[in-house]
């Protein structure tokens, strides 16, 4: 086993983390503030876990930033998240890139603006080769679209629809399916993120608003993680190694 996934292994840290990052707009009008200044506040969140998970070693983060049902919100939230994107990404992309992260965009570009496309797809591009942390930024992304993307591609191909040929079809391949889903926000749903990649990952519900989510939140989550016995189906470890 290389010398990160030991370590890794050791401490009992997940390999893949995912977060619903929600509970930006609350923030915001906790504060009176616009909508916008929290989503914007929810950038820096995002910031500190990103440099938290590469202090761990943790190989993959995948965040949920815009979903397929985010359409329905006002015109300005929605004007104003696809700015965000383009101009966090512009700000931030030098010093992720310098870190080696290797950024990925899931979701489907259509309804994105041809200037939304371009940022994502320059960043991706870069990225590509880098050795570092996978960020896997879900925008315009729904786990129903995803699902449905595949199989079409699989079936327009001719290739069998199986359990693998589909994990393998899906956007968030080649990384493994995420072993920890946490959401922020007080809310304990899916709300559509990856459905069929979070079968067996664990459940993570955190009453922080995602603004207020940071390194230390990420460690009792981690924490929390490390205590749970996963078992796939099978029966308890301790219920086989003990008295039958
Ligand atoms: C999550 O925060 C970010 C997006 C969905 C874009 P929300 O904007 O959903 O925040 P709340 O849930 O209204 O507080
Ligand atoms: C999920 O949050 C989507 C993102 C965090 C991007 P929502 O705020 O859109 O989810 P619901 O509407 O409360 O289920
Ligand atoms: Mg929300």
């Amino acid at each position: 086993m290389p010398a990160k996934s030991a370590k890794r292994a050791a401490h009992r840290l997940p390999a893949h983390i995912a977060i619903v990052m929600d509970g930006n707009g609350r923030w915001a009008q906790q504060r009176h503030l616009p909508r916008l200044a929290g989503h914007r506040r929810g950038v820096d969140a995002l910031k500190s876990v990103i440099q938290a998970c590469i202090v761990k070693d943790i190989p993959v983060l995948t965040v949920f930033a815009f979903s397929s049902e985010n359409w329905s919100r006002p015109k300005t939230e929605i004007k104003g998240l696809m700015n965000l994107i383009r101009v966090a990404l512009r700000k931030e992309f030098d010093a992720l890139h310098k870190q080696g992260i290797r950024l990925r965009f899931l979701g489907s570009r259509q309804g994105l603006e041809p200037g939304v496309c371009a940022v994502l797809d320059q960043a991706e591009c870069a990225t590509e080769s880098n050795p570092g942390l996978v960020l896997n930024v879900c925008f315009n992304y729904g786990g129903r679209w995803d699902i449905v993307d595949a199989a079409s591609r699989l079936a327009a191909t001719g290739q069998a629809i199986t359990e693998s040929s589909m994990q393998a079809a899906l956007s968030l391949a080649p990384c493994p399916d995420p072993d920890l889903l946490i959401r922020t926000g007080d809310e304990h749903r899916l709300s559509n993120f990856l459905l069929w990649q979070c079968a067996y990952s664990e459940l993570y519900f955190s009453p922080l608003l995602w603004p207020d989510f940071d390194a230390a939140a990420l460690d009792a989550a981690l924490a929390d993680y490390a205590a749970r016995e996963r078992r796939f189906g099978r029966t308890s470890a301790a219920a086989v190694a003990g008295p039958v």
